[in-house]
């Protein structure tokens, strides 16, 4: 049997590559590398897409953090409120503009930002609040946009693994002062390289991000600001462009595969504790659950603290099973955060997540039979 990936981008290439080869004959043939028409194109696609007035493409996605934070000014001396259960990207793109990353620990049902936990967290230094929609379900926005808006606190929400994910019916993404995305391969939307994108509908930071990512290019051989060589290149946005009209479906597989393992996997309840359907169980408006969904990026169950999960994931990877841990050491106990003055049991939710998590196969192109084969072999694992 082929290896069962975390995530099958190859069949996923097989089901696109005409229109990929196609897209690239002709950037190939007319040369038009960076920025420019394809860029400019797709743009529009995923601004339109996610629903906000612009949408700016950068190299990645800590990099569109990082602009994000500087076009709202935020800098030394600053606080930013956000989570440790994150990618280590979040806070370093605060740590760029040289201001502070403040941990506020994560809700153990939705594994997203504990909204009780955020006003303790504010004083006069704090600036902004970053709100990571990790896995691909959507943090409760409502009561975040309530406090940032009490506070006058920007917010910048963290959407690198939640394309296309809905709340309340509108994307996330176009909640915030600016969204920003990751468009790293295995990303439900991702690139054949690296790629990122900010979306907004303020003019002001549109401009700014425009300017930032191309050297601080206001015109042509005039330089407005000190910037950065960060552009998205016309390769990665026409695979992008392709994709984006596939990603609707994409997800809806993804959740439909989520649901397979809920039901299968229930029975194993005394080992394993899976992830809630329900993208936000404790949202207290009834017409808000169907607008509100998640896109499975990661499928992510805690292993009971009896069993290891490294020895899930090496018994799993003996069978041909490839799962992975995101994320085994939370960013506030990584070595390189050290500076900031955390400690172990600081975040106890999060850190408990950190260590029984593992992650199960499962993308647009993983097949029913394959994760019945994952279910199978967690069974012979635990019983
Ligand atoms: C939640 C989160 N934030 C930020 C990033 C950074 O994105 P990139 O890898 O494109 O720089 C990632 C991607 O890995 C992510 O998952």
């Amino acid at each position: 049997m082929e290896e069962i990936r975390l995530y099958n981008l190859k069949r996923q290439f097989e089901a696109i590559k005409e229109d990929v080869f196609t897209a690239l004959n002709q950037i190939a043939t007319r040369q038009e590398f960076t920025l420019g028409p394809w860029v400019e194109k797709f743009e529009k696609e995923f601004a339109d897409y996610i629903g906000t007035t612009h949408a700016v493409g950068v190299n990645s996605g800590t990099d569109a953090l990082f602009f994000s934070l500087q076009a709202l000014g935020i800098g030394e001396g600053d606080e930013v409120i956000t989570v440790p259960n994150s990618y280590i990207a979040t806070a370093l793109a605060v740590i760029y503009c040289r201001a502070k990353p403040v941990f506020v620990d994560i809700d153990p049902l939705t594994y997203n930002m504990d909204v009780e936990n955020i006003k303790e967290k504010i004083n006069n230094k704090t600036k902004a609040i970053i709100p990571v929609h990790l896995y691909g379900r959507p943090c409760n926005l409502d009561p975040i946009m309530d406090i940032a808006q009490d506070h006058e606190l920007f917010v910048i929400e963290d959407a690198c693994q939640a394309h296309g994910a809905l709340y309340k019916g509108k994307k996330v993404g176009s909640f915030g002062d600016t969204g920003c995305f990751s468009f790293y391969p295995g990303k439900n939307l991702g690139a054949y390289g690296d790629g990122g994108m900010v979306t907004s509908n303020v003019r002001k930071i549109f401009d700014h991000v425009s300017s930032v990512r191309n050297y601080g290019r206001k015109e042509k051989n005039l330089m407005g600001g000190i910037g950065y060589n960060s552009r998205l290149d016309a390769i990665q946005a026409a695979v992008l462009s392709i994709k984006l009209k596939r990603l609707d479906e994409w997800n809806a597989k993804r959740a439909e595969l989520s649901r397979f393992y809920h039901d299968n996997l229930s029975d194993l309840d005394e080992y394993l504790y899976l992830p809630t359907l329900t993208p936000i169980p404790n949202l207290k408006d009834d017409n808000a659950e169907s607008g509100t969904t998640h896109v499975w990026h990661l499928y992510e169950i805690q292993v009971n603290p009896k069993y290891n999960p490294d020895d899930l994931n090496r018994f799993l990877d003996k069978n041909g099973i490839h799962a992975e841990r995101h994320y085994p050491i939370p960013i506030h106990l990584q070595p390189s955060m050290r500076f900031l003055g955390y400690r172990k049991g600081d975040f106890p939710v999060t850190e408990q997540l950190a260590e029984r998590c593992i992650d199960l196969p499962l993308c647009p192109y993983t097949t029913f039979d394959e994760a019945r084969y994952v279910v199978d072999k967690l069974e012979e694992f635990f019983l």
